[in-house]
């Protein structure tokens, strides 16, 4: 299939989890791929996967809460590439504790990377999408964004205000012939959730109507929907994909 044939994707925290999928599901329909992540050597093999699909594929190191760094990034891809169509806002972190618990550094830590690195990157690369009048953005929320979750202050927050930004960004851009859409993912299995306790993922999957978790591949099946032609007229959405979880 080749529903992204020419199209030019960022996709951050791609080097992992959700983000890898994405990147293998996109080199197959057609993308070519900027991977940008701070994980070097997972960011350099999974290269080599995207090179046996045929497309152009490129790592990047970027910590996309450092402002300069990714509009270094940005330069770099746009003269490797010559355009971007796709900008995927993927990349996030837990640092977990209850509120009583939790550190400012906790705090802080995750907004910058969650919150602040997905203005980062839109604000980046949002000019050169306006200057040929074509884009799609697509951003990672949580359904915990949506309910709240015990122990996640900062994550909550970062989550609810990217849902914020895509709402803002929908208006703003939109008239510019770029989408802007947020996916909540519900509990996925990726290395995310791994440090979380066997009977905590236990009640998660009892949530969900089939009783079992996501994989990666389901969020990267909507993100491709999201990022591709066909979902045009789609903008300032805020998709689940929870297997419709009871929280
Ligand atoms: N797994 C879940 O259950 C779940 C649920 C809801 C939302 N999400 C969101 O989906 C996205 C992907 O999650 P995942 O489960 O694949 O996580 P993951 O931990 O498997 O992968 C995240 C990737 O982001 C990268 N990253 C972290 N900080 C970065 C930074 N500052 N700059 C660049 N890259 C950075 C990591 O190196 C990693 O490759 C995240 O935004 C996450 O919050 C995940």
């Amino acid at each position: 299939m080749s529903r992204l044939k020419d199209k030019v994707a960022i996709i951050t925290g791609g080097a992992n989890g959700i983000g890898k999928a994405t990147a293998i599901l996109f080199a197959r329909e057609g993308a070519a791929i900027a991977i940008w992540d701070v994980q070097e050597e997972k960011g350099n093999e999974l290269i080599k996967t995207l090179d046996e699909t045929g497309v152009k594929a490129i790592f990047y190191k970027v910590n996309t809460a450092d402002a300069g760094m990714v509009r270094e990034a940005v330069t770099a891809v746009m003269k490797d590439f010559g355009k971007i169509d796709i900008l995927i806002n993927n990349a996030g972190i837990l640092r977990d504790a209850s509120l009583m618990k939790m550190t400012e550094e906790q705090f802080d830590t995750v907004i910058q990377v969650n919150l602040k690195g997905v203005f980062n990157c839109t604000k980046a690369v949002a000019p050169f999408m306006i200057e040929r009048g074509y884009g799609r953005i697509v951003q990672a929320s949580s359904v915990v964004a949506l309910y709240g979750n015990f122990g996640q202050t900062n994550y909550v927050a970062s989550k609810a205000g990217i849902i914020g930004m895509t709402k803002v960004w929908a208006r703003e851009l939109g008239r510019k012939g770029i989408t802007v859409n947020a996916v909540a993912p519900g509990f996925i299995a990726t290395e995310m959730i791994e440090s979380i306790p066997e009977h905590i993922l236990n009640a998660m999957k009892e949530k969900v109507p089939a009783n079992k978790l996501g994989t990666a591949e389901d969020v990267a099946n909507v993100y491709l929907f999201l990022a591709s032609d066909e979902a045009g007229f789609v903008n300032g959405a805020v998709i689940s994909v929870d297997g419709g979880a009871v929280v």
